[in-house]
């Protein structure tokens, strides 16, 4: 089985929802840039306060914090025997550092998997989000809605929308994914490791041709 894979794909694909379904089943953690940087902010960390002029914007955060924050994370217990990684690496420099990394641990990606998702459906998706304050499970209004409303089945949390859901903002992080983050198919392309699969599907049949294509 592949511990440790970089699950890609533009804003709304569905890498948190299948990134979590997929780390139960492989039973390694899931490790997602995008809600470590709200756990810090939600903390009141400097590092959330500086993560959260970029967010808002659509943009990335800097490399350097971005990168120490994630491979701090990825070296938890929970995590040393593999992660599904969401939302990281992002950027050249960012896949180049964690490469680096594993590299020195005598360790390596298995695969890439990219959700490939129109950008109108994407843009319906982010629209209609709910996530769980307290695990951050992701829901939609009408896709996948909670049992009860405003409640998360997994935890019983409280579900909000997040800020950088709104439409100025999604428009520009799917600029900022083409730019910045597009790139990294081609990247892990060339390493043999990427994987296409179809994110038009319902989440039952996405999850299992992200099993199939990463031989989990
Ligand atoms: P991040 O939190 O990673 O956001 P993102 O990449 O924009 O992706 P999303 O979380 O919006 O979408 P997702 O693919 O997880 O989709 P989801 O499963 O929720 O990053 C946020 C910000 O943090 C960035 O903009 C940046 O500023 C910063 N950041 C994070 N990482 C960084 C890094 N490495 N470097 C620099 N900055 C970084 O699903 C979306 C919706 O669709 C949900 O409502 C869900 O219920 C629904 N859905 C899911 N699957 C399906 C399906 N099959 N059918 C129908 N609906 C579905
Ligand atoms: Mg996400």
């Amino acid at each position: 089985m592949s511990a440790r894979v970089v699950l890609l794909g533009p804003p709304g694909a569905g890498k948190g929802t299948q990134a979590a379904l997929i780390a139960e089943r492989m039973s390694v953690a899931h490790v997602a840039s995008g809600d470590l940087f709200r756990k810090h902010l939600s903390e009141g960390t400097e590092l959330g306060a500086l993560a959260k002029t970029y967010m808002d914007k659509g943009e990335l955060v800097p490399d350097d914090v971005t990168i120490r924050m994630a491979l701090e994370r990825m070296a938890e217990p929970d995590a040393r025997a593999g992660c599904v990684l969401d939302g990281f690496p992002r950027t050249m420099e960012q896949a180049k550092a964690l490469d680096a990394a594993l590299e020195e641990q005598g360790e390596r990606i298995a695969s890439a998997p990219l959700i490939e998702v129109e950008p109108e459906e994407l843009v319906r998706r982010l629209a209609g989000r709910w996530i769980c304050r307290s695990c951050q499970t992701p829901y939609h209004e009408a896709f996948s809605p909670p049992r009860t409303a405003g409640l998360c089945d997994a935890c019983g949390g409280g579900l909000y929308q997040r800020d950088d859901d709104k439409p100025e903002v999604v428009r520009a992080r799917l600029e900022t994914y083409e730019r910045q983050t597009a790139p990294l198919i081609a990247y892990y392309e060339a390493q043999g490791k990427l994987r296409r699969v179809n994110g038009q599907r319902s989440v039952e049949q996405v999850t299992a041709d992200l099993e199939a294509a990463i031989g989990a």
